[in-house]
């Protein structure tokens, strides 16, 4: 974590300086759904109010938008931690205006704290989470380790069951069945094609080099970004035999829980990364409605969001990011400051 504490207020064109501003990048260092990264911050005094950018949304792979609030969550996440283990306790309010549904966060600059151990390590994960999409080890996660990544989804609200032997297979099935499905599907190619484009001014969507290899006996169903890329066919390699497998739930399915499940997956990435682990967001089968349905828990309903792969592996390439200018939308705003309910640390 950049060591910057002073500069908690937006200048008067709403563009932040100082701890505010480190703390914005570090929402924009979420992953997000083909890493569309669909927000905008509107920055006035002490307060960064998140909108949802509807334009970056997946029409063929996310027409409700549920995946773009888990993304929206992610970035929430990032920023209450990044403010917290800079001293300041960030003030949340979760759609904070019914007659603005697309302000989804409202997160105000609290007053000073001690920062809390925990805070320090997520925050200062940010920069090294990425999205590994390479065969991991066969070494065992330990069970320890496994704890804290349910403590992590527990601790904002949401499930995270950690498969055994029988289960994760029966998931990864349905994992399969999904990919498999979609890669005959033309306006999934279209849009796939969309977000897979590189280029130098090309700051979003999955870079080739971060594609990952195949594997060719499909153990591990990871999405195939490159089905539209002949040039950048993924090459064989073995993955692991038994993958660690979990499934992220929420509570409910609706846009304040998909924005809690993202804060939710938020912190079980960075725990997993504090704990040295690799991770995948395997979310193939939530698109697909009758086999979201079987992965949905039959003893109280809780709703699948993402499917996840822990492990040891080698390092992985970080994708690209837009600028702060790109994000933040200038505005003088009119500087309220609103009650919120203190993040649980
Ligand atoms: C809601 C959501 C769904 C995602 N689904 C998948 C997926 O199905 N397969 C995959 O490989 N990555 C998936 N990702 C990871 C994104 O592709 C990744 O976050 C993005 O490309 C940015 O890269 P980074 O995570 O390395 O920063 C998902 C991320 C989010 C937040």
């Amino acid at each position: 974590m950049k060591a910057i504490t002073g500069g908690w207020t937006a200048g008067p064109d709403g563009v932040p300086d100082g701890a505010l501003r480190a703390c914005l990048e570090d929402a924009v260092a979420a992953p997000s759904v083909h890493n569309t990264q669909p927000w905008r911050f509107r920055v006035y005094g002490g307060t960064v109010e998140i909108l949802a950018d509807r334009s970056r949304r997946l029409d063929v792979l996310d027409p409700q938008g549920r995946e773009l609030f888990v993304s929206l969550g992610a970035a929430v996440f990032n920023l209450r931690a990044s403010m917290l283990a800079r001293g300041r306790v960030p003030v949340l309010r979760l759609l904070p205006e019914p007659a603005e549904p697309d302000l989804v966060a409202r997160v105000t600059v609290g007053p000073p704290t001690r920062p809390p151990a925990t805070a320090i390590m997520l925050a200062d994960a940010i920069p090294r989470r990425h999205t590994n999409r390479q065969p991991f080890t066969e070494i065992p996660v330990p069970a320890e380790a496994l704890a804290d990544l349910t403590a992590a989804a527990d601790a904002e609200r949401a499930r995270l069951v950690v498969t055994d032997a029988v289960a994760r297979d029966a998931v990864l099935d349905v994992v399969r069945i999904a990919e498999q499905r979609r890669r005959h599907d033309p306006a999934y190619w279209r849009e796939l094609s969309e977000w897979t484009r590189s280029g130098p001014e090309r700051h979003d969507g999955v870079p080739p080099e971060a594609f990952g290899p195949w594997d060719a006996l499909e153990t591990v169903p990871i999405r195939d970004f490159s089905v539209v890329r002949p040039a950048r066919r993924r090459k064989p390699a073995p993955f692991e035999r038994a993958p660690t497998i979990a499934v992220l739930y929420t509570r409910d399915d609706t846009p304040a829980e998909w924005l809690r499940g993202g804060q939710a997956l938020e912190r079980v990435l960075l725990t997993a990364t504090v704990r040295g682990l690799a991770s995948t967001i395997m979310t193939q089968p939530v698109e697909v409605p009758h086999l979201r349905a079987l992965l949905r828990d039959a003893a109280d309903g809780y709703a699948a969001q993402a499917v996840l792969r822990f492990g040891y592996g080698p390092f992985s390439a970080a994708s690209g990011r837009r600028g702060l200018d790109e994000v933040v939308v200038a505005t003088a705003g009119n500087g309220e400051v609103t009650e919120g309910s203190k993040v649980p640390e």
